[in-house]
Parts: C-alpha cells; sequence; structure tokens
C-alpha cells in the first residue's frame, strides 16, 4: 500500500465512523455471500448501548413487533434507535426460539443452513437494535409505547409535523351541507350578547367545574342543550370555542339523547356550522347499549340524559398531519372535555367525561365504516338536581 492508498483509506474510515455516529450507516451481515439481516439506524445510537449478556437464556421483547415491508421482514422494537431487517427465510426460527426462550448456543446448534458465527452475530444484532428482553424494560403496554413513540420527536429521523401545509382543509360544514334537510332538527341561537353580561365570572366557573355523574330528576331542555352546543362546539366565521391543530376540526359530535325536554329521543350528529340537530338513528338496542356503557364506565345506574360522542375523521387530519394525526385528534378531544365542562359549570348543568367507548357500536350506528369515522371520545350531558 502506498502512501496516497493509506490515506485514502484513513479518510474513508473516518467518514464511515461519522456516519456511523450520526445513524446513517446501515449495517449488514452476510455470510457465505448471502445477505441474511441488516440494522437500519433511526436516530444516532446511544453511547452506551443496551446490549444483552448472550450466555443468558434469550427471550425477544414483548414490546417488539414485524411486519412486511416491500419484500423484507422488519423486526422493531418502539423507542428503539435502529430497526432490524431480516433478508433470509432460514432466520425465522429464531423469532420462535426467542419467543420460547433459549440460549443462543442451542439456536447456533439448531440451525443447520447458517453456521453457528453468522447465528450469534444475527442475536447480538438483535441485542443492539433492542428486539431482547432485558431487566430494564420499564412498564408500558406494547401499543402505548408504540404509539408515543411514533407521535413524538426525537425516537425517529421522520418528519412529524405538517406535511402538507398547502393541504386542502375540507371544512365539515361543507359535508353536512347536503345532509337531508327533513331530517334537521334547528336549534334555536343563544343571545349571545345576553351570555356576555349575564355570565358568571371566568374564576366562579373554574372554580365549579367538576365532574358530575348523577343527572337531576327534571331533564335538561333542548334551549339548554342548545347554549352547552353553541358554547362548546358551534362555528363561528371557520372558528370553533376549542383550539384545533391547523384548524383542522377533524371532530364531529353526536348527540345520544336518552331524556332531553324538546329533542326526542334518539341519535343525532350536530352541525357544527348551521347550529342544528341532523337525526341519524331511531332509539333500540344499539342506543340503549351506548348508553348503558357510559352509565356502566361512570360507575352509575341511571342512563345519562344526553351522552355526547366526539367522533374522528382520521383521513381528514392524515393529509395534513401525517403520523401525528392519532394524537393530535386525542388532544382535540381533551379540549372540547375542558371547553365543554368550563360550560356547564357556567349553565349549571351536569359533565362528565369518559374514558373508553365502544366504536364499533358506535359505526353501526350511523352505519359508517369504522376505519372512515371512528369515535374517539364520550362525555355525559344532563341537568343538576
Ligand atoms: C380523559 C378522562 C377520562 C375520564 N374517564 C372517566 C370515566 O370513565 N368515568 C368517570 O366516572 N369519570 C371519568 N373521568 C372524570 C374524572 O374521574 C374526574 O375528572 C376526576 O375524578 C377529577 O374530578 P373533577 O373532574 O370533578 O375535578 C375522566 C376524566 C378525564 C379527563
Amino acid at each position: 500500500m502506498d502512501e496516497s492508498e493509506g490515506s485514502t483509506t484513513t479518510g474513508r474510515d473516518a467518514l464511515l465512523f461519522r456516519l456511523d455516529r450520526l445513524g446513517l450507516l446501515v449495517r449488514s451481515l452476510s455470510s457465505r455471500g448471502r445477505r441474511l439481516a441488516s440494522c437500519v439506524p433511526l436516530r444516532p445510537p446511544p453511547a452506551v448501548t443496551l446490549e444483552g449478556l448472550l450466555e443468558e437464556p434469550l427471550r425477544l421483547s414483548p414490546h417488539a413487533y414485524a411486519r412486511a415491508e416491500g419484500k423484507i421482514i422488519t423486526l422493531e422494537a418502539p423507542g428503539s434507535w435502529a430497526r432490524m431487517t431480516f433478508h433470509e427465510r432460514s432466520l425465522l426460527p429464531l423469532l420462535y426460539d426467542l419467543a420460547v426462550g433459549r440460549h443462543a448456543s442451542q439456536m447456533a446448534a439448531a440451525t443447520t443452513e447458517i453456521c453457528k458465527e453468522a447465528i450469534l452475530a444475527v442475536l447480538a444484532l438483535m441485542s443492539r437494535c433492542w428486539l431482547l428482553e432485558t431487566t430494564e424494560q420499564e412498564g408500558w403496554s406494547g401499543h402505548d409505547l408504540r404509539f408515543h413513540t411514533r407521535t413524538r420527536w426525537g425516537y425517529a429521523r421522520a418528519a412529524l409535523g405538517k406535511i402538507n401545509p398547502e393541504g386542502e382543509i375540507v371544512a365539515q360544514s361543507a359535508r353536512e351541507a347536503s345532509a337531508q334537510s327533513i331530517h334537521r332538527l334547528a336549534l334555536e341561537r343563544p343571545d349571545l350578547p345576553r351570555l356576555l353580561t349575564t355570565d358568571p365570572p371566568y374564576a366562579l366557573v373554574s372554580e365549579r367545574r367538576q365532574s358530575v355523574r348523577r343527572h337531576g330528576s327534571v331533564p335538561l331542555t333542548s334551549a339548554q342543550l342548545s347554549e352547552f352546543l353553541f358554547r362548546t362546539l358551534c362555528e363561528r366565521s371557520g372558528r370553533r370555542p376549542y383550539p384545533s391543530g391547523g384548524a383542522c376540526y377533524p371532530l364531529k359530535a353526536y348527540l345520544a339523547v336518552h331524556r332531553c325536554r324538546g329533542v326526542r329521543p334518539g341519535f343525532y350528529s350536530y352541525d357544527s356550522a348551521v347550529h342544528e340537530l341532523i337525526f341519524a338513528a331511531e332509539p333500540g338496542h344499539r342506543l340503549d347499549k351506548l348508553l348503558a356503557d357510559a352509565a356502566s364506565a361512570a360507575n352509575v345506574d341511571q342512563r345519562p340524559q344526553v351522552l355526547l360522542v366526539l367522533a374522528a375523521r382520521y383521513s381528514h387530519v392524515r393529509r395534513s398531519y401525517g403520523d401525528l394525526s392519532y394524537s393530535l385528534i386525542l388532544k382535540e378531544v381533551g379540549a372540547v372535555f375542558q371547553t365543554a365542562m368550563m360550560a356547564a359549570a357556567a349553565m349549571r348543568l351536569a359533565t362528565c367525561p369518559l374514558g373508553c367507548g365502544d366504536s364499533v357500536l358506535f359505526s353501526e350506528l350511523i352505519g359508517e365504516n369504522p376505519h372512515t369515522e371512528t369515535s374517539v371520545g364520550e362525555l355525559m350531558l344532563g341537568s343538576l338536581d
């Protein structure tokens, strides 16, 4: 090797080192001319890699998941700095062995098609990609961890944020303008100037706000329902009373009306642009179940007078926000909950947000594919005694 070759090699090594430190280098393992597996960084590698001891019986991390990407299998542990790809069919028995829990040497000895050293190297690479169980794993559920790491910055070199700034935001109202007018129930618009002068002060409303699960014996009125919806969800000049990422407003409200003076029982959607209810379904066993589920979530015997169901069209946000979409939707549900509770506190109504609801039942009620529009939040509403 002459001097210039030497300096070229040093320069190349230095570049590779820097690329590796930045997490820009894919490492592949090959054996006898066959590419077996690769380690694909998602961010720069940690200074200290969490490599397990290959002497212990090894297990796959309970958080690890596999999926097909193109024609290769990708293995990933949510939150890890790198994912791994398998290029070789004969590596698949390793997944079985790792589910059962075997020593690295046993796994290496059991694989006939690939040499022992290569299997040990694949296992070491899996450990480097955090795919093996360690004692250091915190108690996250796998799906929560995956959701969290896909919707927060820092975990992966991915564009999270508004991906399509020019993206067309189709206002909810445009879709609803076409809804059949025969099923519409116009709500009386509250007198805003009166509210502005007679409302209790914010500090008092904030002091009053609390979750109330038991409703009064006399149900709320259509005027109260109208005012509550106006204060919480009604659109004025393209804006609503709660904030929305990119002003997308992906949430649409539905009302399961059980007891409300002036509104017959049934399931309604709320057209926030024109402040009207649109009849969606007659009372029946599905509506009953929705209301009974709410009572059970709140641990009360009585069904709520009204159940507000918040639903979202995922695709509506996805166009603009990509992988951030679902987290934005859920944050917005929280914003609506608080706005609704403050409105109810100002009006002396009872509200209680709920932690869960039946999205499949909801989709059956509105006759929509659950992947097109799905319920994402529920809140009980009624009169106070
Ligand atoms: C996201 C969320 C989910 C909730 N889920 C339920 C629920 O399923 N059942 C229930 O009775 N209360 C539920 N609540 C109400 C809380 O229990 C309540 O806010 C908490 O006890 C504090 O009481 P306060 O709202 O009166 O201040 C929920 C509140 C939030 C914000």
